[in-house]
């Protein structure tokens, strides 16, 4: 594929670009209103997930209004406990429920390894961006991390602090591990489907890797992302274990390209833990955004600067939130563009 931006793409190669790529976490979806229109047309977050020609409007309008460097596919992390046979539903104004959870040996027989082709609402909906898309920019595919996708399936909706799913791991961590492990083969026969699909690179979203000790993260979570890089050969992958400051200097030995940082993680602290090859990406507070666009460029610049150590790839700590005004997105995207290029 050739694209007439690949900055994205060269930046998480390591390469030289002349100025940083810049993208957002949840730029699909939540902050514009052109979002709220397709989504009150699908009538539900499901429907408008699971229609191909809907999922592909939505990815691309942060790209034609925002001027993004990369689309993301607009889909869930919770696809892939849905695929397995534990589906969730999207409550308004609650979030993600699910009706039957996993939480012991007997459950695992209500589950399976998910096959691609339970997933194929996703890979349309790629395959049909990609050509929308007509090689303006490159699309990213995701996932969540194994332990993420473990968390909802046991606790079963969301939670502060996921005691469940972390008391399972202290009393029954046979049983952890096995449900793990399907996760992680799931996961990865549906990222190597959207890359055959068009997805160009590939993210891993561990957004509760924070709740977990050093050594818990490094036998629960860590290994299986590990094996997940390993066997993600054909396209740059990219991890943001959102609070796993400590498990920076192990991603750093991982077969990944990017390492992405929440806004708690000083940038020049985690070069040297990482080290020098990989690419860094992040980091500004998605809070910072609230601020007039005139303090959120400037803002935007110290980030830059922190960063100016090594390759970068620019965006949020975390995904940007519903009611951001859409003119300090833009400002903090111009900033990128222009104080990077100068
Ligand atoms: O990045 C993008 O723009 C692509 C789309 C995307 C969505 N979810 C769409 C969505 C991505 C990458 C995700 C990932 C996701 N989903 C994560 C990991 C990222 C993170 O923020 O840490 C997690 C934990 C989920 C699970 C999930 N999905 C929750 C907890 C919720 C409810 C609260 C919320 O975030 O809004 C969702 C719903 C969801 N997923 C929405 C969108 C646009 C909002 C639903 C709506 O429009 O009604």
């Amino acid at each position: 594929m050739n694209y007439r931006n690949d900055l994205i793409l060269r930046a998480a190669r390591g390469e030289k670009t002349e100025r940083t790529p810049v993208w957002m976490m949840r730029q699909a979806g939540r902050i514009l209103p052109e979002y709220r229109e397709v989504r009150a047309q699908a009538g539900d977050f499901k429907t408008l997930v699971e229609t191909p020609e809907l999922a592909a409007e939505v990815t691309i309008q942060p790209v034609d209004i925002l001027g993004v460097d990369a689309a993301i596919i607009f889909s869930d992390i919770l696809v892939i406990p849905d695929a397995m046979g534990c589906t969730y539903e999207m409550v308004e104004a609650r979030g993600p429920v699910f009706p039957q959870t996993i939480r012991s040996e007997a459950d695992l027989k209500q589950i399976h390894i998910a096959d691609p082709t339970e997933l194929q609402y996703v890979t349309d909906a790629i395959a049909l961006t990609v050509k929308q898309l007509d090689g303006r920019v490159p699309l990213i595919g995701f996932a969540g991390a194994p332990f993420t996708i473990f968390a909802y399936m046991t606790e079963g909706k969301g939670s502060k602090t996921f005691s469940i799913a972390k008391k399972l791991l202290y009393a029954d961590p046979s049983f952890a591990h096995k449900l793990l492990g399907m996760i992680t083969q799931s996961t990865i026969a549906y990222l190597k489907a959207q890359i055959a699909a068009g997805a160009a690179m590939v993210q891993l979203f561990d957004s509760w890797a924070g709740i977990l000790s050093p050594a818990q993260y490094r036998e629960f979570s860590g290994v299986y992302i590990r094996e997940i890089c390993a066997a993600i050969t054909e396209v740059p992958v990219t991890i943001f274990a959102k609070g796993a400051w400590f498990a920076l200097e192990d991603f750093g030995g991982y077969p990944c390209r990017t390492v992405g940082l929440d806004w708690n993680t000083d940038p020049a602290w985690a070069r040297q833990l990482v080290g020098k090859d990989k690419t860094l990406q992040g980091n500004l507070d998605p809070c910072q955004l609230y601020a007039s666009p005139e303090l959120v460029t400037a803002a935007t610049h110290q980030m830059l600067d922190q960063f100016a150590g090594g390759p970068h790839i620019a965006n949020l700590g975390h995904g940007v939130y519903p009611d951001t005004p859409v003119d300090s997105v833009k400002a903090f995207i111009e900033a990128v563009k222009s104080y990077s290029k100068a």
